[in-house]
């Protein structure tokens, strides 16, 4: 059985402030959830004192990036210990806004997910086609590609704790959510290719949608079966909204 995961990806939004304020409201919304991981990305200057506010709580945090090397001189980067030791359990790898904008490939994903188990961090590896892709019909080539590309050379331990995101370009942040067939679609193409790298860990492994989610198109979306959650960027800013996407369910 997979534990449906739902994250708040926070993107580069909040002060430390803000975020603080955000989970104390969050925190009593959710604390009757036991059916749902409830995981929190916020930005860097803000880990430490989220995770000091969800102590005692279930709520888990997450980095949006890292870097993979240990230390050193790599100024601006933080890496994968330190991401760990600021009370992350999780951290967001290979989003398509650091692919479109910050350069990254499936070569810096595949050595990023790495270091992050190395770390004791769960990596949630985001995949996902453009547009232009969809509309070229070679949405499960781009996919295949990422995926074998970016996640070659995992253990069977490794692949099996490993949180995929299928997030199409073309529906992030545009209120253009893809339907629950067409995300069903890729989710089954993604956990059918999983087992052919990773066998039985394609069982495990939590394959999470992202895309404008919103407390109208939760629950459809959740109802399908190779869709283990979501990945949440406007929904999640506020707590109320988030909370309903937590509770799918009622
Ligand atoms: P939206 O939910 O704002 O479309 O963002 C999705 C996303 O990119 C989450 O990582």
């Amino acid at each position: 059985m997979r534990t449906p995961l739902m994250a708040g990806n926070w993107k580069m939004n909040k002060t430390v402030g803000e975020a603080v304020a955000a989970l104390k409201a969050l925190k009593p919304l959710v604390a009757d959830v036991k059916d749902v991981e409830v995981l929190i990305c916020p930005v860097f200057t803000s880990l430490y004192a989220v995770s000091r506010e969800i102590e005692n709580s279930e709520i888990k945090l997450g980095a949006q990036n890292l870097f993979w090397e240990a230390k050193g001189a790599f100024t601006g980067e933080v890496s994968p210990s330190m991401v760990k030791d600021a009370g992350c359990s999780y951290v967001i790898i290979g989003h398509s806004e650091r692919r479109q904008y910050f350069g990254e490939t499936d070569e810096t994903v595949n050595k990023k997910t790495k270091a992050a188990f190395g770390a004791g961090l769960i990596p949630i590896v985001c995949v996902g086609e453009t547009l232009k892709e969809r509309e070229e019909n070679i949405t499960f080539k781009v996919i295949e590609k990422q995926i074998r590309d970016g996640l070659s050379g995992l253990s069977g331990e490794q692949a099996s704790s490993l949180v995929i995101a299928y997030e199409p370009v073309w529906a992030i942040g545009t209120g253009k959510t893809a339907t629950p067939d067409q995300a069903q679609e890729v989710h089954a193409f993604i956990r059918k290719l999983y087992a052919e790298i990773y066998k039985e860990a394609a069982e495990s492994v939590r394959i999470l949608y992202g895309g404008s989610v919103n407390p109208k198109n939760v629950s459809d979306l959740m109802k399908q079966p190779d869709i283990d959650g979501g990945l949440v960027g406007g929904a999640s800013l506020e707590a109320d909204s988030f909370s309903q996407l937590v509770k799918y369910l009622k």
